[in-house]
């Protein structure tokens, strides 16, 4: 089975965690837009009546208005009952790296505003330790290269060795990559995360970081498209 009907299968179990009257955060990345445009199409057939969506970014918001999802602004959502989003790892513990897509600062508001986060993932994204993948951390444009050192410092301080990071950039890096919040990202190669609570503190210490992209302790339930099937795991 390919990656794609992987996620599709872990998006439509997502659905069993809707029902009519709930607003739901969405979640960004080509997982979350595959559940997005099922809830469009339970809402369509009335499998699902008034639901409103609080997108975690300006792509997920297109989605939702091409799939027939009504949107509220985030600051008229007196209460977000679910949010369902994808992530680049998941850890045996729930802990996330996610931000591939630079929407992690929203999708990590929308997350922490939410009676429950739920992960949707492709079995790929199952790791047994975090860091395999880059850690995004977004940061203000002003002094970024005094950020991205002290970034370097944070990281190796909590254990890593030789860090990379660099500024997220367009094709030949002439244009740094801007997120919907207008600022910059900068991509840590990382390898291992033997802690990555040790990384989030030291991270968030610094001035000039916006957000970074470890999701520790907001998952509370993670479902998994497999091959065959589907799995739903819970804290
Ligand atoms: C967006 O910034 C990310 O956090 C995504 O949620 C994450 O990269 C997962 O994306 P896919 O579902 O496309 O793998």
């Amino acid at each position: 089975m390919s990656l794609a009907a992987q996620k599709a299968r872990a998006a439509q179990a997502a659905l069993e965690f809707g029902e009519s009257h709930m607003t739901t955060g969405l979640g960004s990345g080509s997982t979350a837009d595959i559940f997005v445009r099922l809830l469009g199409a339970a809402l369509e057939n009335g499998a699902l009546e008034n639901v409103k969506g609080v997108p975690t970014s300006e792509n997920t918001a297109r989605v939702a208005r091409e799939a027939g999802v009504p949107l509220i602004a985030v600051d008229q959502a007196a209460r977000i009952n679910v949010a369902i989003d994808g992530a680049d790892e998941v850890d045996g513990r729930f802990r996330l790296i996610k931000g591939a897509g630079g929407c992690l600062l929203r999708e990590k508001i929308i997350a922490h505003a939410s009676d429950l986060m739920v992960v949707v993932v492709d079995e790929t994204k199952l790791v047994e330790t975090l860091g395999a993948t880059d850690l995004p951390v977004e940061v203000d444009p002003f002094g970024f290269t005094i950020t991205a050192g002290k970034i370097y410092e944070a990281l190796t301080a909590s254990g890593v060795t030789r860090p990379d990071v660099r500024l997220r950039s367009y094709g030949d890096g002439a244009n740094p990559f801007i997120t919907d919040g207008g600022h910059y990202i900068l991509d840590c190669a990382c390898q291992r995360l033997s802690d990555p609570e040790a990384v989030a503190a030291r991270l968030t210490a610094i001035p000039g970081v916006v957000e970074h992209g470890l999701f520790l302790n907001t998952a509370r339930a993670v479902i998994v498209g497999e091959e065959e099937d589907v799995c739903v795991l819970r804290l």
